[in-house]
């Protein structure tokens, strides 16, 4: 059913990432340096660690754009792990000489038979029958949100043709939270205080509070996790279907964000609470607009704690949704203080190995979130709206806000 969708392959210190996006109209404006914005976004954010400042990813494309347009064909792009030339003899796709000693010794270095717990370390080695622990965490690193992050740069400019935005903000980390009233809502000039701040969070004093929060964790050996929302305005009402189950948008997002690494929760609007809370404070009352017949609809809702969506569908309103990531798992602890593990070629209690690694993701964890909320949403759209090149796409879609404003 989708018209959009993306392929992504890439082990985390092999040569590089590669992403095929196939279904995207003519047409649509397209450049390298659209990708390349979102992916220096993923980059950021307090509490990384070493690798962000080796890797500086730039994407190039290899097929599907021509002159700066998608000419309608899958566009493929290519984004190559600079830290691989470090790793040429561990990680190389053609066979190397095992008897040669300073490959055995190097090979011996990367060899990996502990699990991290928190990873998919053990359950991935078991399943997929590797004795090397590295055939796992070399494909299920978050290296792989770099080309969530390629594809759904794709989809942010499909978007923006729909003047629809996709944006996040962190509103929690661990035990730091913005307060209540800023959450809910992005102007234009929060976000620019979001993008300009090492938390990606709209309040100064919330930001500081955080880094502080990160600091304390670091020097406990310790990683935080935390919330991220995101607010998606400009759509149309109608986007998903109360059809069939596959076609309702909440279930469809909600799937594509939960599959992001470290993400252990994603609710809409005002999520768990709808449970507590009776049905009058649940439901958004809708009224009759008196201004702004320019609008995409002459209705609107009083308040928006459904997110956005109802029945499946968008109603219109800004699209809120919260997401939860958990704290990364590799801990920067000395041997005797690690999470307790295990040796599979032991067989044997031991404890978590510690490969380099990052304290809070949460910042970046937004960015990888406005991907895959971007991706999803571009290809509703083209479900809905069709065509094979853009301005027929557009076209398809300006006669159906016209169709809204006379109901
Ligand atoms: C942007 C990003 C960067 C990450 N970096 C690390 C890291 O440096 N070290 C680590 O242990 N986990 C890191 N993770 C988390 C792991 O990839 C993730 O926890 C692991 O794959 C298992 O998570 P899951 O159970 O949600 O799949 C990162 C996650 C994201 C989203």
């Amino acid at each position: 059913m989708s018209k959009l969708r993306f392929l992504t392959a890439g082990e985390s210190h092999g040569p590089g990432l590669s992403i095929i996006v196939e279904g995207m109209p003519s047409g649509l404006e397209l450049l390298e340096e659209d990708i390349n914005h979102h992916l220096q976004r993923r980059q950021g954010g307090y509490g990384r660690g070493a690798r962000m400042k080796i890797e500086k990813d730039r994407v190039s494309f290899t097929a599907g754009v021509r002159h700066g347009f998608t000419i309608g064909s899958p566009i493929s792009l290519q984004i190559a792990n600079k830290d691989y030339e470090n790793w040429i003899v561990v990680m190389n796709p053609s066979p190397v000489n095992k008897q040669e000693e300073q490959v055995k010794e190097k090979l011996a270095q990367k060899y990996i038979t502990k699990v991290r717990p928190g990873h998919a370390d053990f359950a991935g080695a078991i399943k997929y029958r590797h004795e090397d622990v590295r055939n796992v965490l070399e494909r299920s690193s978050a290296r792989e949100t770099t080309s969530r992050v390629a594809a759904g740069a794709v989809g942010h400019k499909l978007l923006d043709s729909f003047g629809v935005t996709v944006r996040s903000h962190v509103i929690q980390v661990g035990s730091t939270s913005l307060p209540q009233e800023y959450c809910g809502r992005l102007s234009e000039e929060e976000f620019k205080e979001v993008e300009s701040s090492d938390m990606r969070c709209k309040s100064k004093l919330t930001t500081e509070l955080m880094k502080q929060e990160i600091d304390n964790s670091r020097k406990q050996g310790e990683s935080l996790g935390g919330i991220v929302e995101l607010i998606v305005s400009g759509l149309p009402i109608g986007i998903g279907s109360h059809v069939h189950w596959d076609r309702r948008l909440d279930g469809i997002l909600a799937q594509a964000l939960m599959s992001i690494h470290t993400v252990k929760a994603v609710s809409f609007g005002i999520g768990f609470e709808a449970g507590i809370l009776p049905g009058s404070q649940v439901h958004d009352e809708i009224q009759v607009k008196e201004e702004n017949i320019l609008e995409k609809s002459n209705y609107k809702h009083l308040t928006n704690r459904a997110g956005g969506i109802e029945g499946g569908m968008t109603n219109g309103e800004e699209i809120v949704c919260r997401i939860a990531l958990k704290p990364i798992p590799t801990l920067a602890r000395s041997e005797k203080d690690s999470l307790k593990s295990i040796d599979l070629y032991k067989k044997a209690n031991d404890v978590a190995f510690y490969e380099r690694s990052d304290v809070c993701v949460v910042p970046a964890g937004g960015v990888v979130c406005e991907a895959m909320a971007a991706f999803i949403l571009a290809d509703q759209l083209l479900q809905k709206f069709g065509g094979d090149s853009i301005d027929e796409t557009l076209n398809n879609y300006k006669n159906y806000i016209e169709y809204c404003r006379g109901r």
